[in-house]
């Protein structure tokens, strides 16, 4: 389908909210593992897998054989959004007589494989993939497997059957959540090394014991190790794997069972369960509530802005904002397409390319060129057809399309057109030009006011907060409607890059815990208020939500 890095991310979401629809209607089911795969299948499906939803069984199409076939309904909710079936189908997950029951069945078409006897689906792979080259056809087959199959002996046949005859025209997937049905993998049948004494909710967090990637590449495979949940990691380990030849090629992925939801995440309870109606509301607020962290490198040493971008990077940030000042539209210049270009090779993190230049439609091609994965333009400097043109061109290269408003402006009426395929709002709350200003107070009051609107008609991209975010604010900025935050001063100003951002994680989480706990309040009152509390067992959620509720007054 080929679809830019924000539309990937908002199919993922929909797909996420889909699942707990589909399983709470069934009354059981399993989201956990559905979660746990959500951008791996997102990524799949809009950015690489070649299918046709009027046309399933054409010869040429790639295969998706998804072996952990009890994460069948986040198989079928992405075959919802792409268009298989209506997402009203849904509501008959499980039901007699239906397509879409608890495992993937043929009787559905566009399932490739009945998964669910587990272990099976890499042989099968293996098969196709094999029946491919015979019939010289250029296909490709993606397995996803999970790390509780990996138990089975029928895998590692397939793993060694894989690399004999060479099938590189297969790529498989492990999504890594640590989790089986029962408990943790480490504790039933350990795939990395002796845990004994260790806590197993927590090993997975050091990543230099994750052993698994070992086996594969004793097995002969070529092997990836990626964090599960970017798709940018996700993307560049296909990419990689569809480039390696001769071998197949394994992604490891360390994904969270559950990822998405907070008491989901790491609970083994969650494996397969559905959620029930009360809280399923506030499930799909806190979906809706996915965030991002972009430090913007303008606030740091100009001189040495590849070292910056280095900061980013180990700070774990979720995109990189870019600020091209052009000392037109504003008085200031920093840099232009050419720096991002020379940037671009140092990490996969989107760009995030915020252009602060007049006459933006005249120089777009070179910022798509220099590898931006969105980009801003100003709508004080726009008009219905140049930002048409604008929004066309990053649309057919996949990148994301943005526009920004200075505190001043008001979102244009030409504007109003573009609202639903635009990827993102930047809102200014300082008057743009350098980083370091303080934080302009009405613009809370204008990004509540603009959120409305934006509902109103049909926005499914990211508002951005941009200039002057704190500590103080951002939980706050949160709460009006931002759901992308820029951090200058406050971020890449900061010594300790990672720490700055984990901050601003901690305090937007905050916030939006206690939204949550708003909503529970107003739907159910106290008892849906300890209900939604008592969800959350892992860890030491439970006692930081309890503080928050009681703070509130809930309980
Ligand atoms: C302002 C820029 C901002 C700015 C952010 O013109 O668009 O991205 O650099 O820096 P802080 O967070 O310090 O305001
Ligand atoms: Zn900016």
């Amino acid at each position: 389908m080929g679809l830019n890095y924000y539309q990937i991310k908002k199919n993922v979401q929909s797909a996420r909210k889909l699942v707990i629809r589909a399983t709470n209607t069934a009354g059981s089911g399993h989201p956990g593992g559905s979660f746990s795969m959500a951008e791996i299948l997102g990524c799949i499906f809009y950015k690489y897998l070649k299918y046709d939803p009027k046309n399933p069984t054409w010869e040429d199409r790639d295969r998706l054989v998804l072996s952990k076939g009890h994460a069948a309904p986040g198989l079928f909710s992405n075959m919802a959004i792409a268009g298989y079936f209506p997402e009203s189908e849904l509501d008959t997950l499980r039901k007699l007589g239906s397509k879409l029951q608890g495992h993937p069945d043929l009787k559905c078409p566009g399932v490739e494989f009945c998964g669910g006897s587990l272990g099976t689906g890499l042989s099968y792979s293996v098969g196709i993939a094999l029946a491919g080259k015979i019939d010289e056809k250029t296909y490709h087959v993606y397995t996803i497997m999970g790390d509780g199959e990996s138990d089975e002996g029928q895998v590692w046949e397939a793993a060694m059957t894989a690399a004999k005859y060479k099938v590189d025209n297969l790529t498989a997937f492990l999504d890594r959540n640590f989790i089986q049905q029962d408990s943790y993998t480490e504790k039933i049948m350990p795939l990395d090394e002796n845990l004994d004494g260790d806590e197993p909710s927590e090993m997975w967090k050091d990543a230099s014991r994750w052993k698994t990637g070992d086996k594969w590449r004793s097995f002969g495979w070529n092997v990836i190790e990626i964090d599960g949940h970017r798709i940018e990691q996700i993307d560049a380990a296909i990419t990689k794997a569809n480039a390696t030849k001769g071998v197949p090629t394994i992604i490891i992925s360390r994904t969270i069972k559950g990822k998405g939801v907070e008491h989901m995440e790491d609970n083994p309870q969650w494996h397969g369960k559905a959620s029930d109606s009360d809280v399923v509301p506030i499930i799909y607020q806190e979906l809706d509530s996915q965030f991002m962290i972009a430090p913007s490198i303008i606030a740091g040493d100009m001189t040495n802005l590849e070292n910056e971008i280095k900061r980013c990077v180990t700070g774990r940030a979720d995109c990189i904002h870019l600020d091209v000042m052009d000392g037109q539209f504003v008085p200031n210049q920093t840099f232009d397409h050419a720096k991002i270009k020379e940037l671009r090779p140092l990490t996969i993190i989107p760009f995030d390319s915020h252009l602060m230049i007049n006459e933006p439609v005249k120089h777009i091609r070179n910022y798509i060129d220099a590898g931006s994965d969105i980009i801003t333009v100003h709508a004080e400097v726009c008009d219905e057809s140049s930002f048409g043109e604008i929004h066309d061109l990053l649309k057919q290269n996949q990148i994301g399309v943005g526009l920004a408003i200075n505190p001043d402006t008001d979102l244009p009426n030409w504007s109003y057109k573009f609202i639903p395929t635009l990827d993102q709002l930047i809102v200014m709350s300082v008057v743009p030009g350098k980083s370091g200003q303080k934080y302009i107070e009405k613009t809370h009051e204008k990004m509540r006011r603009l959120q409305h609107i934006l509902i109103e008609h049909k926005f499914t991209g990211y508002i951005e907060a941009d200039g002057g975010v704190t500590l103080d604010n951002i939980g706050s900025i949160f709460a009006d409607g931002a759901r992308a935050f820029v951090g200058g001063s406050a971020i890449i100003g900061q010594q300790d890059v990672r720490g700055a951002i984990r901050e601003f994680r901690n305090h937007v989480m905050r916030s939006r815990r206690k939204i949550l706990l708003d909503t529970a309040n107003e739907l159910g009152g106290s008892e849906l208020v300890k209900k939604w509390i008592g969800l959350h067992v892992v860890g030491e959620k439970q006692d930081q939500i309890k503080k928050i509720a009681q703070e509130a007054k809930y309980l």
